[in-house]
């Protein structure tokens, strides 16, 4: 596959085109390439709590371009006092998922650029803070692409949880972005990668996206992964965020916790790869992160087919804390910090992001 065909440029999670966001339903993938087309702010929170987009750093850009339709939408009925009247439909936005932090953080953004307009219509303000948000992301998982595909010895096999790729971010991915750079440069021999029950993030997605590249890819039940690590034969296992704390403790898909215990007690290399828009300096530790449960439904069943018996009761958050003493490195687009801390964390929050 030649570069500019590659799945990550030409398959895009949200795109903003003529006037709505659109956005690919990742409900359906991989065997449906159907894309929903957002015209209010209140379809795009809709779509985000359906889970149409996920992940946390696409969650960030979708809501950005949600802000545009409620800047534009609120322009249209109150020229004069639009800021009151998009600020209702923000907070819509705000609500639609409670753990990946991208969400509050791309909101904030777009709410000070909100405050730097002048008089006349704002929505070409907008856009283009939301299309920079977008493309700054998307430059971001490249830097951390770079940083931790040097992290990892030529011909790894790694393996991975959920899925964090094209799909979940702007573009390019986070820890698949890594595989996708050291894919580049050193090769990889094998993705293993977690089904992530229950909406099945790794087997669908994960393996989507690496099969469309060429990339190898090799699905594991959840419950396997302790036995791939105990195998001896995997170089690290890369995964990303949704809410890092001051302190490092950082909440990921559920499973995430289980996967970084095996690692440290089979001494595999247990990387987090996130954007620091997804570093909450608010919350000094994980014990402060709320975390999102939803419908049993989706736990007794499986994509509309129920397995359990009517009367069985399911538990379902959908992501846990992992302490930071659990996590090897901290890899971002302004450094890697092995071993984070609050003050590591402190350290990295001051550097700049390189341009
Ligand atoms: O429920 P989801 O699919 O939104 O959860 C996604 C994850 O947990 C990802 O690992 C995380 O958002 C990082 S994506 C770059």
């Amino acid at each position: 596959m030649g570069v500019d065909a590659v799945l990550y440029d030409k398959v895009r999670a949200v795109a903003w085109r003529d006037g709505v966001v659109r956005l690919l339903d990742q409900r359906v993938l991989p065997a449906t390439l159907r894309y929903e087309e957002c015209a209010t702010a209140a379809e795009v929170a809709a779509a985000i709590t359906a889970m149409v987009v996920r992940g946390a750093p696409a969650i960030g850009v979708t809501a950005a371009y949600g802000a545009v339709l409620a800047v534009s939408e609120a322009y249209r009925r109150a020229p004069t006092d639009w800021r009151a009247a998009a600020r209702v439909d923000l907070a819509a936005l705000r609500e639609s998922r409670p753990t990946a932090v991208n969400l509050g953080w791309a909101l904030d953004v777009m709410e000070r650029v909100m405050e730097t307009i002048g008089a006349g219509s704002p929505v070409a303000a907008v856009l283009a803070a939301a299309r920079r948000l977008h493309d700054e992301d998307i430059a971001a998982n490249r830097r951390m692409g770079a940083l931790g595909a040097a992290l990892l010895p030529p011909q790894a096999r790694v393996l991975t949880h959920c899925n964090t790729g094209a799909l979940a971010t702007g573009g390019y991915g986070t820890a698949l972005g890594v595989v996708r750079a050291a894919a580049a440069t050193g090769g990889i021999r094998m993705v293993y990668a977690d089904e992530t029950r229950p909406w099945l993030q790794g087997a669908r997605l994960t393996a989507w996206e690496l099969v469309e590249e060429g990339l190898p890819v090799t699905v594991l039940a959840d419950g396997a992964a302790a036995a791939r690590l105990r195998a001896g034969d995997i170089a690290a296992v890369l995964v990303g965020a949704d809410r890092i704390a001051a302190n490092g403790d950082t909440a990921n898909k559920i499973g995430t916790y289980g996967l970084a215990i095996s690692a440290r007690h089979h001494g595999v290399p247990f990387y987090v790869v996130a954007p620091v828009s997804t570093i909450d300096v608010a919350t000094p530790d994980g014990h402060g992160i709320p975390i999102e449960e939803r419908a049993e439904g989706e736990v007794l069943g499986c994509q509309g087919l129920t397995h359990s018996p009517a009367g069985a009761r399911a538990w379902n958050p959908v992501f846990d804390v992992t302490p930071a003493a659990l996590i090897t490195a901290l890899i971002t687009e302004r450094g890697v910090l092995p071993s984070p801390d609050a003050e590591g964390m402190a350290r990295l929050l001051a550097q700049p992001t390189p341009v």
